[in-house]
């Protein structure tokens, strides 16, 4: 039988190519609505244990290599990223059949100018979570979201969704690694980009 020669991996096969997509799939995920880079998985450690949530990437800084999301000052993960700051983001995006494990230091901003003016770009709707009685967490007796009776039952203008901020806050992912993998039928490709090691920046390694 004669053995069909197959091509080797064509793209994604030189590093600036590799720092080059992840960049632009990060941007992509705040300008295309149904983007998969748009909800990463957050993990942090809770308690002792991983504790892993969906998020929304809210904003990137290429320049300064980091990521924003947003959060209730009063959930869980905020008491525990003042005791352990490292998190890591997950992205997975099936078509491009690229997987991110992105390792990143985080800084919580609360009533400052960063939290001010992501709250001052919130729209209407999404201020709603804001506006909960009631820290994310607690226990209820029956099922429900915890928004105040008034706001429930006539919705809330611009102003009144002001109070929300009180609850806001930016969650900053500084990077410090990249675990690249490329998922390709001729053979799988990986690799870490370190933005803390700038002798050993890139490295490729077995996927
Ligand atoms: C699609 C989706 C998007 C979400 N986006 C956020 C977000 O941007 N920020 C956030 O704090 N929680 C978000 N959540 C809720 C979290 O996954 C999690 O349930 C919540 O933050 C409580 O986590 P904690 O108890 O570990 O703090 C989202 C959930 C889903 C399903």
């Amino acid at each position: 039988m004669v053995k069909q020669s197959k091509s080797l991996v064509y793209f994604f096969n030189n590093r600036e190519e590799v720092e080059e997509k992840i960049w632009s799939l990060f941007k992509d995920a705040l300008l295309i609505k149904d983007s998969p880079f748009k909800t990463p998985v957050f993990s942090n450690i809770q308690d002792g244990k991983p504790s892993a949530k969906t998020v929304v990437l809210r904003s990137i800084d290429k320049t300064s290599k980091t990521l924003f999301f947003h959060s209730d000052y009063r959930s869980a993960k905020i008491h525990y990223l003042k005791i352990d700051p490292i998190c890591c983001l997950t992205f997975y995006n099936k078509d491009e059949k690229i997987q991110l494990r992105v390792n990143a230091q985080t800084k919580i901003h609360y009533q400052d100018h960063i939290s001010l003016t992501a709250w001052q770009n919130t729209a209407h709707y999404s201020r709603k979570c804001y506006l909960i009685d009631q820290a994310p967490g607690k226990i209820l007796e029956s099922p429900g979201n915890s928004l105040p009776k008034e706001f429930l039952e006539n919705g809330y203008t611009m102003e009144e969704s002001e109070i929300g901020y009180k609850n806001f806050c930016v969650i900053k992912c500084s990077i410090i690694s990249i675990d690249w993998l490329y998922l390709a039928a001729q053979g799988h490709t990986r690799a870490v980009i370190n933005y803390k090691n700038t002798k050993n920046r890139f490295s490729w390694i077995v996927p």
